[in-house]
């Protein structure tokens, strides 16, 4: 075992469930405006069509399966514990539904609502509408529990945490293009803990392992390695 890990996925490792990525050609951000559906502006502005999106984006991941990606992932988890750490900026459940436990979602879940007003969280229904109302206050302000751009992620302090305690870094199916997920790299280099990243377009130079491929493919390959390494 190569001691503490700590995995950072992106939308590439759903990609193979079906799940559209942000920035490829076909990638939600080529349909939507992220100005339009995901900032606490746009949800003052029109909640209809931001709660629209996050429906469609439930209804998704309902459909979807997980991959051997997520399944490899809970394996090495199973067999290491408390020194596998999954952090997500993915707001699926699949990682859970192909048996993680304790993943950090620091984007939040598409599963999950939240009320503006008293900050209660419950499990999302599968259409919310706007001026939905929240079960513990009642008031009309339930959002998706999604962290939006221009909001804090969650579990910020947990991850630096454990990124910290790790020898290896892995970035995963991510472009590494939004902050503060994109600095972990870096924050992992600096701290002398070596880094690999898997990814289809592999950004190449930046780590000091890169394997390039689809992650249905290359995570199980990589998690085989280190379970009988
Ligand atoms: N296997 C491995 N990697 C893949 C696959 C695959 N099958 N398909 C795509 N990829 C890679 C792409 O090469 C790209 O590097 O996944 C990455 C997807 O990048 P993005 O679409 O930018 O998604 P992500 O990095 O998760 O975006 C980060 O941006 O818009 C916000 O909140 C949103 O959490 C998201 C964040």
């Amino acid at each position: 075992m190569v001691g503490a890990i700590l995995v950072l996925s992106g939308a590439g490792l759903s990609a193979e469930s079906g799940l559209k990525t942000f920035r490829a050609e076909d990638g939600l951000w080529e349909n939507y405006r992220v100005e339009d559906v995901a900032t606490p502006e746009a949800f003052a502005r029109d909640p209809a069509l931001v709660q629209r999106f996050y429906n469609e984006r439930r209804a998704d991941v309902a459909v979807a399966r997980p991959n051997p990606a997520h399944e490899a992932l809970a394996r090495l988890q199973q067999a290491h514990g408390e020194s596998v750490h999954l952090v997500t900026q993915n707001i699926d459940d699949l990682l859970e539904r192909g048996g993680a436990r304790d993943v950090f979602h620091m984007h939040g879940e598409v599963n999950s609502a939240l009320c503006a007003a008293c900050g209660h969280r419950w499990p999302a229904p599968d259409v919310m509408e706007a001026g939905h109302p929240c079960p513990a206050c009642g008031a009309p302000a339930a959002r998706p529990d999604i962290v939006w751009f221009g909001e804090m992620p969650y579990h910020m302090d947990r991850i630096q945490a454990a990124l910290e305690a790790s020898d290896l870094f892995v970035a995963l199916g991510t472009s590494g293009t939004v902050y503060p997920a994109a600095g972990f790299r870096q924050m992992a280099q600096q701290l002398g803990i070596r880094t690999m990243e898997i990814n289809l377009d592999a950004s190449g130079a930046l780590f000091d392992e890169v394997r390039e491929g689809p992650a249905s493919t290359v995570v199980p390959e990589w998690v085989s390695e280190v379970l009988n390494g």
